[in-house]
């Protein structure tokens, strides 16, 4: 399977114009690599702009978007549905990121997310991760839960193009004294992930669906993850934002 390799530029850049920057320079540099699928996940804001402005190489990213609402179309103050989305050529949307845990999102919100972007053939990236780093069950039941309850009465045939990120919530770059994971723990939980995908949904679909790491991945460490921590592709905050990092970050990828 392509490797995947998702930038989620947060609440960034500040302006258009250096959106239009970060863009052209990430498009430059990953121009000729052909084994991974890059995905720049922005703002809302500058999907418009990164669609159509023409980048005069052959390697574009594909557009990602952060968040989605789950309804069509209606009175809904503020959000943005997935066909809107779809309709500005997005493929990906990361859904039930925790940073929008943190603001309220449920796991049943997430699902509905999920549903919606499904519906339409958008992949969607569900993140799921535990807040604090324990060694006891603890996290195995969070991580379980948020896979059964955000993919819970979905159509198991839809779900060959779910995308689930394991983000550790406490090895989020932002977070006080957070810290990378190690390639050694990634690999015990896609593992556990894997496994719990197959108990759920069959191999057959199980196995379409990608896993990403996500947290603190810089350009050092993020081969480590994927040769070692048995992922199929990255999900990259801070280092996204850095375009010389990120396109390290992908070129090294490709290389594996
Ligand atoms: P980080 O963020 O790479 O800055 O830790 C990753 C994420 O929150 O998706």
């Amino acid at each position: 399977m392509k490797k995947i390799i998702i930038a989620n530029w947060k609440m960034n850049p500040a302006t258009p114009q250096q959106a239009l920057r970060l863009a052209r320079e990430v498009a430059h540099g990953t121009k000729d690599v052909k084994n991974i699928d890059v995905v720049l996940a922005q703002p809302f804001i500058f999907l418009p702009l990164l669609r159509y402005t023409p980048y005069a190489v052959r390697h574009p990213f594909q557009l990602g978007a952060q968040d989605c609402f789950w309804e069509k179309v209606g009175a809904y103050t503020g959000e943005i549905s997935a066909p809107q989305l779809k309709a500005l050529g997005v493929k990906y949307i990361i859904i039930g990121h925790s940073e929008r845990r943190a603001l309220g999102e449920t796991n049943e919100m997430a699902r509905k997310k999920i549903l919606a972007a499904l519906a339409l053939n958008i992949k969607p990236v569900l993140c799921i991760g535990e807040k604090e780093k324990k060694t006891d069950e603890v996290f195995p039941y969070i991580i379980r839960n948020e896979l059964h309850e955000g993919l819970k009465n979905i159509k198991k045939s839809l779900l060959k193009n779910l995308i689930i990120a394991y983000e550790p919530v406490w090895a989020i770059s932002g977070n006080r004294s957070s810290h990378a994971d190690t390639p050694q723990n990634v690999y015990e939980m896609s593992i556990l992930i894997k496994r719990e995908l197959y108990r759920m949904l069959g191999k057959n679909i199980a196995s379409r669906i990608l896993i990403l790491y996500g947290g603190s991945v810089d350009d050092k460490n993020a081969t480590d993850f994927i040769k070692d921590g048995a992922v199929d592709g990255l999900l990259v905050g801070g280092a996204s934002l850095n375009a010389k990092k990120f396109v390290r970050i992908v070129k090294e990828a490709a290389k594996l």
